[in-house]
């Protein structure tokens, strides 16, 4: 099994932060971030070379909406680093058959009293926050709803974390694209002015303001991860983001490719392997200070801007497919161009996506056509 601190890059301070302690003072929230580090660092020790007679106590992760696309393969990743993994998913969009079978699974939804019961009694290491109502189209027929489960949630969830007085980090995922609206040249910067145009990217826009203020009045560790269109196997062909898996679907059927108007918009389309890691760096590499809204926020993309013409040809190509592109009129409403800066991951984080689109096309449509064959759930 591989150990939590193999691949990690070595400790760093944030660019763009914002400190709120002067140099050489030492407030309460540095002593038990210190506190914390040593905790975990004794733990990752235990997970390491101990007999049978002497079970280690693994490092403990709440992965919220792990029966999803994203989810799953976070929690995936956090097994492979050797965390003891626990699973809350309501199943409303998730499927029970991607949760992996050495997690702990809870039916229940993040609004409910149960939820909040199990954060403050088991005192998670780090709470992977993840599910959501996620379609943007849902959220503006239904913002109740959308706000209910995304926003109420959440504070579901961080009050829950506040009671435990455990030290938990949250990372939440958030949204590199509908967040900063079309108003902005991108690539969009983290501390670019925000106008998103829909429920749901508002609703995400509220958690993080509402993140930054555990953290300042609560002293709470939350990072917010700005994903970009997050593409890879067992993403469900729901939604604007699920271009690819729509594509790899109609090419496997044998039917056309359908791009709604000229299908030269952008999207900063990132493989989901390398958001599962940059989640896992978010988890255990070194808190950012906390302060305004941006100062604990990182865009996780590529930093390019692909359109849907070339994701079409480049699919085309790894499936070596010759089925029709064929253009529908263009969808109102529709962004134009998305897609972020990621300096600030790169070099507060220390991440850097690692797949390339080539090859991570080719992987996702390889997996949806052992899918379709049987080979895999
Ligand atoms: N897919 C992308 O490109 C993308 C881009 C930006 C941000 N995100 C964010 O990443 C996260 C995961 O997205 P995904 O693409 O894996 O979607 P997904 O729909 O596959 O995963 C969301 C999961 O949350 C679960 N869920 C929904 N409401 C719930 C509730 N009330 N209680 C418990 N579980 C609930 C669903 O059943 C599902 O398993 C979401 O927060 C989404 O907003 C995704």
């Amino acid at each position: 099994m591989s150990q939590a601190s193999d691949s990690r890059p070595p400790p760093r301070t944030v660019a763009g932060s914002e400190s709120s302690t002067p140099r050489g003072i030492c407030s309460l929230s540095m002593i038990k971030r210190a506190r914390l580090k040593v905790t975990r660092q004794k733990e990752r020790e235990s997970i390491r070379g101990k007999g049978k007679e002497n079970r280690p106590t693994l490092p403990k992760v709440l992965v919220t909406g792990g029966a999803g696309f994203i989810g799953s393969h976070v929690a995936d990743y956090f097994l492979d680093k050797g965390y003891e993994v626990q699973i809350v998913d309501d199943l409303s969009t998730g499927k029970r058959g991607n949760v992996p079978k050495k997690a702990q699974f809870h039916e229940i939804s993040v609004t409910s009293n149960e939820f909040a019961q199990l954060v403050r009694e088991r005192k998670f290491d780090v709470i992977a926050h993840l599910a959501s109502q996620m379609d943007v189209r849902k959220s503006v027929a239904d913002p109740v709803n959308d706000a209910t489960i995304n926003i109420l949630g959440t504070l579901n969830l961080m009050e829950a974390v506040r009671a435990s007085r455990a030290g938990t980090r949250v990372v939440f995922t958030s949204t590199g694209g509908a967040l900063y609206g079309d108003f902005n040249k991108p690539p969009n910067l983290e501390t670019y002015p925000k106008d998103p145009e829909s429920p749901y990217a508002i609703s995400k826009l509220s958690i993080e303001l509402y993140l930054a203020y555990y953290g300042r009045v609560h002293g709470l560790d939350a990072i917010a991860l700005r994903f970009g269109n997050v593409y890879g196997p067992r993403q469900d062909p729901h939604g604007e983001a699920g271009v690819v898996a729509i594509f790899c679907g109609r090419i496997l059927n044998n039917r056309p490719l359908t791009v709604f108007g000229d299908g030269l918009q952008t999207r900063d389309y990132v493989y989901v392997g390398d958001v599962a890691r940059a989640t896992w760096i978010a988890a255990t590499g070194p808190m950012p200070e906390k302060g305004r809204l941006d100062a604990r926020a990182f865009n996780i993309g590529t930093g390019v801007g692909t359109s849907v013409v070339d994701i079409a040809r480049k699919l085309q190509r790894a499936a070596g497919s010759d089925v029709p592109v064929e253009f529908a009129p263009h969808r109102p409403g529709e962004q134009q161009e998305s897609f972020v800066n990621i300096d600030k991951a790169k070099a507060g984080l220390g991440w850097t996506p690692e797949v390339s689109l080539e090859e991570g096309l080719a992987t996702t449509y390889q997996w949806f056509a052992q899918r379709m064959s049987g080979a895999v759930a």
